[in-house]
Parts: structure tokens; C-alpha cells; sequence
């Protein structure tokens, strides 16, 4: 696909940009920028808005100025982000919480989710220090208690998308469904 069928198909589907959610792990951040370098598009990721905004990382906003500091920032900086246009953003896994946010999605984006199981996460995320909420605690529990709280919104994406193999491939998963959606309430 090239950029400029990727602004036609947006605008035939009256949407501004197009949205990765998902779990911490999922692969948003690369597939964004995949999805952004091969479209030559702008990408945007959230958290690092938000870390930039603050000067500071994802962890030190958590531990000094807490979760809900952080959560009505990502409100403002996410929901200020999607009103761009021709765009893809990764959101940060717990943005769709948010019923603001929730909203913007479902007016301005094409939402993509991507699905990877949890025992997958698990290993993926087991060496990663970025996360507060899976910080000294055992992370499939933690995982499995946010998957029982996220997936109903997860699964309301207009693409679902299973990250399991190359980015690649998700690229060109997405691509292809992407390409075929064809009216602004069509579900693939
Ligand atoms: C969070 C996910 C993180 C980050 C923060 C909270 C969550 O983003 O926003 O640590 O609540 O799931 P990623 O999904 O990019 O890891």
C-alpha cells in the first residue's frame, strides 16, 4: 500500500488515523514504527510523548508522582494525539481504560488490536524493567488480572491482529485487512 491509498482509504472510512492497543508486550511500539517507516507516515507513541512531556521515564512518573498522575496525563496527551491526521500511534496498554480516550478512538481511529496470548507475554516481558505494573509481583497473575479487565475493550477493535510471528507478516496482516475495509461501521 502507499501512502497516499492509506489517506484515501482513511478518508473513505472517515477516520483521521489509525491506532495500535493492546497489552505491554504486544509489539505496538515496532509495528507502529513498521507501519509508519513502509507508509512513510508520522508515528507517534504515547508513552514516549508522555515521558517526553515530563523529562522523565514511564517508572520515575510512577513511582513519584503515582499511576493516577500518570493515567489523567495520558488522557490528555493520548486523546490530544488522535486528533492528528494521517497518522499510526501506539498506545500504552492501559489507555483504553479511559472512557475519554475510548471515545476519540471510536470516532477518529481505525483500531488495531494486537493479540498475543499471555503465556507469550510472559516470556517476552519477564526481562523487562520499562513496566511499573509488573514490577516485583508475579507477572502471568498480573497479566492474566489485566487481561480479565482490558480484553472486552481490546476486542472491540476494528482489526485484530495475532503478533505472534515477524512484524513483517503483522505488516502485511495489516495491510490486507486494512485495505479491504470498506465502510466506516464495517467489522472485519
Ligand atoms: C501500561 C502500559 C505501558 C505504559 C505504562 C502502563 C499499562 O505501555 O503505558 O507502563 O497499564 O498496561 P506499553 O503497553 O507500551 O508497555
Amino acid at each position: 500500500m502507499e501512502n497516499y491509498n492509506f489517506k484515501k482509504k482513511l478518508i473513505i472510512l472517515n477516520k483521521k488515523n489509525v491506532a495500535l492497543i493492546g497489552h505491554m508486550g504486544s509489539g505496538k511500539s515496532i509495528l507502529g514504527q513498521t507501519i509508519a517507516k513502509k507508509l512513510n507516515i508520522n508515528h507517534i507513541d504515547t508513552d514516549l510523548e508522555i515521558s517526553n512531556f515530563e523529562n522523565s521515564t514511564i517508572n520515575d512518573i510512577f513511582l513519584s508522582k503515582g499511576e493516577s498522575y500518570f493515567r489523567d496525563l495520558e488522557s490528555k496527551i493520548v486523546t490530544k494525539s488522535l486528533d492528528q491526521n494521517n497518522i499510526v500511534l501506539s498506545l500504552g496498554g492501559g489507555s483504553i481504560l479511559n472512557k475519554q480516550i475510548r471515545d476519540k478512538l471510536k470516532s477518529n481511529s481505525i483500531t488495531v488490536f494486537l493479540d498475543v496470548n499471555l503465556n507469550e507475554l510472559n516470556k517476552r516481558l519477564t526481562h523487562s524493567h520499562k513496566r511499573p505494573l509488573l514490577k516485583n509481583t508475579n507477572i502471568f497473575s498480573k497479566l492474566k488480572k489485566l487481561d480479565t479487565q482490558r480484553r472486552k475493550y481490546y476486542l472491540k477493535a476494528d482489526i485484530r491482529i495475532h503478533n505472534i510471528n515477524s512484524i513483517n507478516e503483522s505488516y502485511l496482516n495489516f495491510i490486507e485487512i486494512f485495505s479491504k475495509l470498506n465502510d466506516k461501521n464495517n467489522k472485519n
